[in-house]
């Protein structure tokens, strides 16, 4: 199916999605906004339009508490180099000027913060599809995504198997490391559009080899039970998830994604999760410690998240990101 179909068939049935799993007024609008991103640089460019909404910082101030970790754990000599290399390449196509020169510092110090402690780092590549900025360091293409998602990928590496869900997963960076650097049978993934067209665009373009079930309508899972069953990727709408079976997911994961979302849908979902996880299986989920629902300024706080039915394996400040918790949770047996 081409993209642009692919973007339509997906709205045609969200319409039919129960109200629940809709966009709240924060995701519509902004995707309205990724919609017209699309019509003007293509999927060829979502690294430099769509992607720097989901977990790409390029609006970052001397004081952001990100900079204040990385410069306080790197050291001035460090720091400094990140700085001069900042100018190295200062502007990227399709970004504006101040949002590039944050993207460099920032993605610099990230690279050598992650690099330090997490050398599978060096073994990924870049993937090159959707134009991502050209930020390098040796040579090589480096980005904040691949750094993070590697960091996050420490946190839940140990409960990697059988089958991975994602909900919320963006563009699909975390299944792109989790697919480079773990084995599994299987990762669904669970998204509105048009974050959902775009992941399995990125997916099929960076894992051609592997079979993949693209998204499509269905009323049940036996209807589509044998093809999900023979597929590595999975790529669902999130109302698409009630049809799977109780206990499919050995990890499930969401990451800066149910923090934006209504607290009846974060009920909803967690719910879902609770679910779908099996006995002994695992939730791994980070957010912000506190954050602001735009649009009801209702404030959500780590400790409104309904996690009961699990265990808790851990739970701390992530590195980097040190407003945000981050939690990996057990489902009780
Ligand atoms: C800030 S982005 C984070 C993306 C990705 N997890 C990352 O860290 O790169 C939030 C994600 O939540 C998704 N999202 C927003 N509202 C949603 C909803 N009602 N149901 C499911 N996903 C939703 C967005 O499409 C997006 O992929």
């Amino acid at each position: 199916m081409e993209f642009n179909q692919l973007l339509t068939a997906m709205v045609l049935e969200m319409d039919r999605a129960p109200d629940i799993v809709k966009p709240s007024k924060f995701w519509s609008d902004l995707n309205e906004q990724h919609g017209k991103r699309l019509g003007e640089g293509g999927i060829e460019n979502f690294r430099r339009t769509l992607a720097k909404d989901y977990f790409t910082w390029m609006r970052v101030l001397p004081w952001d508490s990100q900079i204040r970790f990385l410069v306080k754990t790197l050291g001035p000599v460090t720091t400094a180099k990140c700085a001069a290399m900042t100018f190295s390449n200062p502007f990227h196509d399709r970004i504006p000027m101040t949002e590039s020169l944050a993207l460099n510092f920032l993605t610099r110090l990230l690279w050598a913060y992650a690099s330090r402690s997490h050398p599978e780092l060096a073994t990924l590549s870049e993937p090159q599809f959707g134009n991502p900025p050209d930020i390098r360091a040796s040579g090589r293409l480096i980005s904040q995504d691949l750094a993070n998602s590697v960091l996050e990928f420490a946190s839940y590496r140990s409960a990697v198997n059988g089958t991975v869900y994602e909900l919320g997963g963006g563009y699909g960076r975390n299944a792109y490391v989790t697919a480079k650097l773990a084995s599994f049978e299987r990762y669904v993934f669970a998204d509105i559009s048009p974050a959902l067209a775009v992941a399995q665009e990125f997916i099929r373009h960076s894992f051609p080899n592997d079979r993949l079930f693209g998204f499509r309508p269905f009323d049940s899972y036996s209807e589509i039970a044998d093809e999900i069953e023979n597929s590595r990727f999975v790529f669902l709408l999130p109302h698409q998830l009630e049809m799977m079976p109780d206990g499919d997911a050995d990890l499930f994961l969401n990451i800066s994604s149910l923090h934006e979302m209504r607290i009846d849908q974060v009920d909803y979902y967690l719910a879902q999760i609770r679910r779908l996880v099996r006995p002994n299986g695992h939730f791994y989920l980070k957010a912000w410690e506190s954050s602001n629902n735009p649009d009801k300024a209702e404030q959500i706080n780590s400790t409104d998240y309904d996690l009961s039915g699990f265990q808790q394996v851990f739970w701390r400040t992530p590195e980097v990101q040190t407003r945000f918790f981050e939690t990996l949770q057990m489902r009780a047996a």
